[in-house]
């Protein structure tokens, strides 16, 4: 088993029977989500889940996991999702795979969030990694050039064709290179003023668990005063 399947295995642990689920995207949910669907089948353990993503969405059909929408349920019970990068205080960098807009939302209204992730994305100051900025297509070079201020290099995120990458809510992403002497608060505080930006990939207050794994299989369990 690899550092990513451990830890998402081992946050799958707290689902219960009756729970309301946030499925994350990406290379760590998906072990997780696999993992759901595996205890649905021999547990006859019954959630809902929203899933965070079309991607997630569609994995999450496929196992036959039962998929809710927020117009019919107001809080979800707990929120399993991977992240590009988590400090000591449990901030988070989110959005390497583009969903952060759907991420973000399905995080704040969860009563728990368990991150998932192996070691590498465990640091002490975030900003190593660029913050994903999910933009307005309209006007996105002239936004693009107003958050370029707020780090030290910006890149519109693209394709493999060199046409810009467009998430799920038909946004574009900037990844903007800071350093780890970054704010991540003020940071968030200032982008969000910019008109045309949606969503920051800086996850503040949200997470409320830890599983960090590594390649030896073994799974450390961190809470935020760590
Ligand atoms: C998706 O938009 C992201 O927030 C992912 O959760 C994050 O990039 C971690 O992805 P991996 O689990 O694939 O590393």
């Amino acid at each position: 088993m690899n550092a990513k399947q451990a830890a998402a295995e081992a946050a799958v642990e707290l689902v219960k029977t009756g729970m309301k689920l946030g499925l994350g995207t990406g290379s760590t949910a998906f072990y997780a989500i696999q993992k759901i669907a595996h205890r649905i089948q021999t547990e006859r353990l019954e959630i809902l889940a929203i899933a965070t993503s079309h991607e997630t969405a569609t994995l999450a059909a496929e196992l036959e996991i039962p998929l809710t929408t927020f117009g019919e349920c107001n809080e979800l019970d707990l929120t399993i999702d991977g992240a590009d990068e988590i400090d000591e205080r449990f901030t988070l960098i989110k959005g390497g795979g583009g969903a952060l807009v759907r991420e973000k939302i399905v995080a704040s209204r969860s009563k728990q969030m368990a991150v998932i992730a192996d070691d590498s994305k465990r640091c002490q100051h975030i900003g190593k990694h660029a913050v994903p900025i999910a933009v307005l297509p309209f006007g996105h070079e002239s936004t693009g050039r107003k958050l370029a201020a707020y780090g030290k290099s910006i890149a519109l995120r693209t394709r493999v064709d060199g046409t810009p990458f467009v998430s799920d809510d038909g946004m574009y992403i900037y990844d903007l290179q800071c350093d780890t002497g970054l704010d991540p608060l003020e940071l968030e505080r200032a982008t969000r003023l910019v008109p045309g930006v949606v969503e920051i990939g800086i996850f503040n207050g949200l997470a409320t668990v830890a599983f960090v794994g590594y390649d030896d299989g073994h799974v450390e369990k961190l809470l935020p005063h760590w």
